[in-house]
């Protein structure tokens, strides 16, 4: 097939997330697919607190340093996710040495120090940092994190404010799943015009595009587009996936309903997507990259939240032991020519 990036040349980045192995190197599968097809990469982990500032003060930079390097290698714009999340972050983040809850200036300080480290290290070589991920609930209330509870709103200022001051030169983004829900998308607007109007900067705002077959719908998506750019900042897509299997949470990021069975009887598909569902999966992708073109002037990338089937979180979420048939690529890294074709003609036409 023709190229994904080259074909969206100009229109937006491509991106897609990566984890240790691919890295490495380690995945020699998915290096040519990625020097083939994207532009932009994203680790899917590894920059997460947890991974790079495992222990107080002890960093474990070289996995991020791989993947910067496989960037290099390949020409692509490297995605800073994330500073600062209450997911995949260490419980001694927050507590002093007895195992207290740290005071505000004592977290912030902490917050701040962990900035300098990452982001410093990186300093002009990641185009963009997800400064702070996912501080909202859905009904767009500021979500009860620890970082919330201890330090109020003031850990998202002063995380971009950070952020900036160490690499003024990387643009800034507050990110977040279920952004096509209207209290969360006017939410994370308000925050974003709060900074502003405080002098601190904030470029855009990511939706992350965790979807299903039929939810959200397009104009809803759209919306949202429209009301992110009109209040003046850039929108991007950083973790697009379509899920395909029953899914008992009510679009991701709720908790899981315990009455959903943790057997595999909601595996339907382990023998594959029948000829219907891929269609219905060739479509969704085009009508969505048909609405992201429409706003390519409001949009400036769309990352894919992995690279194959194989690989994705969704086999392993809400419950392991799905098969999921969410990205470009399949399990033995195949193109879905469907796909992908679907998704170039859009581009070209
Ligand atoms: O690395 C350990 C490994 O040592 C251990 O043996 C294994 C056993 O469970 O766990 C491994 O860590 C897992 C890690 O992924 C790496 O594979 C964690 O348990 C698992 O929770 C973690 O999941 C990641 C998840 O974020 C964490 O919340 C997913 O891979 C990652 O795709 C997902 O990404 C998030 C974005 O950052 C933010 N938006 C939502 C998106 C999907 O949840």
């Amino acid at each position: 097939s023709q190229s994904l990036k080259k074909s969206y040349e100009g229109i937006f980045d491509i991106g897609a997330a990566v984890g240790v192995r691919e890295a490495n190197g380690t995945d020699t599968k998915a290096f040519p697919i990625l020097d083939k097809h994207f532009n932009s990469l994203t680790p899917e982990n590894l920059m997460k607190w947890g991974s790079i500032h495992p222990r107080l003060g002890q960093y474990n930079f070289e996995p991020m340093d791989r993947l910067v390097a496989l960037a290099e290698k390949i020409d692509a714009r490297v995605i800073g996710h994330t500073l600062v999340w209450h997911n995949q972050t260490p419980d001694w983040v927050y507590e002093d040495e007895n195992g207290e809850r740290l005071s505000k200036d004592a977290l912030l300080h902490r917050m701040e120090e962990h900035i300098e480290a990452v982001a410093g290290r990186y300093k002009g070589k990641v185009f963009g940092y997800d400064v702070v991920n996912e501080a909202f609930f859905d009904d767009g209330q500021y979500r009860t994190s620890k970082w919330y509870e201890t330090a109020g709103k003031d850990f998202i200022k002063r995380a971009f404010i950070k952020t900036q001051e160490v690499d003024p030169d990387a643009e800034l983004y507050y990110n977040d799943y279920n952004m096509w829900k209207p209290e969360k998308t006017d939410a994370a607007i308000q925050l974003a015009k709060e900074l502003r109007k405080e002098g601190i900067r904030i470029d855009g705002i990511g939706m992350q595009g965790h979807y299903g077959l039929d939810s959200p719908s397009l104009e809803i998506i759209e919306t949202a587009i429209n009301k992110i750019a009109d209040a003046g900042f850039k929108v991007m897509f950083t973790e697009v996936d379509i899920d395909v299997l029953p899914n008992p949470v009510n679009r991701h990021g709720a908790d899981i309903d315990a009455t959903f069975p943790a057997d595999e009887s909601y595996n339907i598909y382990k023998e594959g997507l029948p000829d219907e569902i891929q269609a219905k999966l060739v479509s969704r992708y085009k009508e969505l990259f048909e609405l992201f073109k429409k706003h390519e002037e409001k949009i400036t990338r769309i990352t894919f939240w992995g690279v194959h089937d194989g690989g994705s979180w969704l086999n392993n979420w809400p419950m392991p032991g799905r098969t999921a048939y969410p990205l470009l690529f399949d399990k033995d890294y195949q193109e879905k020519k469907d796909i992908i074709q679907a998704v170039i003609d859009v581009a070209q036409n």
